[in-house]
């Protein structure tokens, strides 16, 4: 898993209008055409680092839209592909009679050989992993990347012949035109992978792209990305009213702050108490927001409906059914007696909204899979009469940039470096069946989990951390006394998006006082066990 950079500084975008409207035009932006490389999102990151505003767009986007985009400069990503395949994703061949600068990264690269006159063949040596690059040229895209800087590879296919007008700037031992560029035309290519972490010099020549090829500026910055977002905010909703449900982790609280700072009353949040959270927490998250950041949160208090919902259940999949459905019926009622709203708002972030570069063909016809964009359940869920118009404030954020919005906004770092936590809360972390004690078991165990953690310094280390309620008994002993109790699981993972995650190698100490203080502590419980497995091919929640 390739780690992501966290960008070191407090700043950060400045649109939030979709990049079709017209005031794009006026601001800064590289457009990265994806080819389905894994690493696409990566690319718009970095340059994001740059303090450059930055889009991922599917690689079929016309010369034309790109015109109107007006962006400072084009990356053609990487992509499994070879570009010699029968149904290829190639790019619209008119981008380069843009007169806009291009970078073509690894299958970026190939395409762009290959379209402009060059040759790409099947290399006799493939490349995966670390090479070192030797320089050639370094002059402008090479600028500050060091002779023999380790790059990291991925590759079957090679340049074999350059186009017209290319050079070579840069070359490995297996690949002779590993960055190539015609200068004049401010073409620029290179087989390896600037984006990811383990390219040495990768983030100085994507800033050298960025600042001195495509002379874009440092402006895309927190402060900007709020006064704009104010801004569109203001103008969208004019009088209106707007209902959010408030779930306590950084998305939707970031965008109560933002909203509220924009529209103040006619935003009205909701917090509605499933009964899953953990001890204390809905308490407190209401006490925040009404106390200390003086925005008024409509409590509904939903407990023993979702219990009910889930009485004899055992199944997972049941259990999230149920508990969404009951959620959306909560939602509904709630937003009818608060209401009418014309609004509602969403946390949706960047990463739910890119289109996917849509490679993956039938070999045989060349179809290609449809596109897909992650919709919200809720929105989908609600009934036809109670239609709301969306406001997603955060669609162009990533979530780091998502928890520096937050934090410029003076959301506290309780809030936006809180661990995630998943929408079924603590019933998935029952085994078996949810009922009120064994909430209660659960919600104590797992209490003394973040206490320790959280004296222990070591809260941010870890992804998640909590606990788990097994259905089964076993045998201890407390005293003189024989104890046929639950087990309760301690789960600890590290990882940087919960796609893949390791269990962490948290010190014995913390272990055994969380340990200690749970069989001491929580009636019902008399043996904790440690999960040392890691994602995949477990998950990080049991259910
Ligand atoms: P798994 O358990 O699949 O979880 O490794 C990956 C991440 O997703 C969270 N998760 C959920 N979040 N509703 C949510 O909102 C769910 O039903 C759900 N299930 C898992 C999990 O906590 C982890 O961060």
């Amino acid at each position: 898993m390739l780690a992501v950079l966290t960008s070191t500084s407090q700043t950060l975008p400045t649109p939030s209008a979709p990049s079709t409207a017209p005031d794009a035009l006026d601001r800064q932006m590289i457009a990265i055409l994806d080819f389905g490389s894994q690493y696409s999102e990566l690319i718009a990151r970095r340059i994001r680092e740059t303090q450059v505003y930055s889009e991922v767009l599917s690689y079929r986007t016309s010369a034309e839209q790109l015109r109107q985009l007006n962006p400072c400069g084009i990356i053609l990503s990487g992509g499994p592909n070879s570009v010699y395949d029968k149904f290829a994703p190639l790019c619209d061949p008119e981008i380069w009679n843009l007169d806009i600068p291009v970078l073509g990264v690894c299958y970026g690269m190939q395409l762009m050989v290959q379209q402009l006159g060059g040759q790409v063949e099947r290399a006799a040596n493939a490349e995966y992993g670390k090479a070192a690059l030797f320089i050639d040229d370094p002059t402008d895209l090479l600028t500050n990347v060091s002779h023999e800087s380790t790059m990291w590879m991925s590759h079957g296919d090679s340049v074999t012949q350059l186009p017209d007008g290319f050079k070579t700037l840069a070359h490995t031992t297996n690949t002779p035109c590993a960055a190539i560029a015609d200068h004049g035309r401010h073409f620029y290519g290179v087989q390896f992978h600037p984006e990811v972490v383990h390219s040495e010099g990768g983030l100085a020549l994507i800033r050298n792209f960025v600042y001195h090829i495509c002379e874009c500026e440092p402006t895309w910055t927190t402060a900007t990305f709020v006064e704009e977002a104010i801004r569109e905010i203001r103008a969208k909703i004019g009088s209106k009213r707007v209902l959010l449900a408030l779930s306590g982790g950084v998305d939707s609280s970031t965008l109560a702050f933002l909203l509220y700072k924009a529209i103040g009353d006619q935003l009205t949040c909701m917090f509605i108490d499933q009964g899953f959270m953990r001890k204390r927490e809905p308490e407190r998250l209401v006490k925040l927001f009404r106390e200390q950041f003086h925005i008024p949160v409509e409590y509904v208090m939903a407990r023993d409906r979702f219990l009910k919902q889930l009485e004899g259940v055992s199944d997972p999949e049941v259990k999230r059914k149920r508990i969404g459905h009951e959620f959306i019926q909560v939602f509904e009622e709630e937003s009818r007696r608060l209401g009418p709203f014309d609004y509602l708002a969403q946390g949706t972030l960047y990463p739910d909204v890119i289109e996917s570069a849509d490679t993956n063909v039938d070999p045989e016809t060349g179809e290609r899979v449809a596109v897909k964009i992650k919709s919200h359940h809720n929105v989908g869920g609600l009934p036809k009469d109670l239609r709301f118009k969306l406001v997603e404030p955060l669609r162009k954020l990533f979530k780091d940039e998502v928890r520096q919005v937050g934090r410029a906004l003076g959301l506290p770092e309780e809030i936006v470096k809180r661990h995630p936590f998943p929408g079924p809360g603590l019933a998935i972390r029952i085994i078996g069946e949810v009922t009120s004690e064994r909430l209660n078991i659960l919600r104590d165990a797992d209490f003394i989990v973040r206490q320790e953690i959280n004296r222990s310094g070591h809260y941010n280390d870890f992804w998640q951390a909590f606990a788990v309620l097994l259905p089964i008994r076993s045998v201890g002993v407390m005293g003189d006394q024989r104890t046929y109790a639950h087990p309760v699981v301690l789960r600890l993972v590290s990882s940087e998006d919960g796609m893949t995650a390791d269990w962490s190698r948290a010190p014995y100490e913390l272990l055994e006082k969380i340990s200690n203080r749970i069989v001491n502590e929580v009636e019902g419980v008399n043996r904790v066990v440690y999960d040392i497995t890691s994602k995949p091919p477990g998950t990080i929640e049991w259910e």
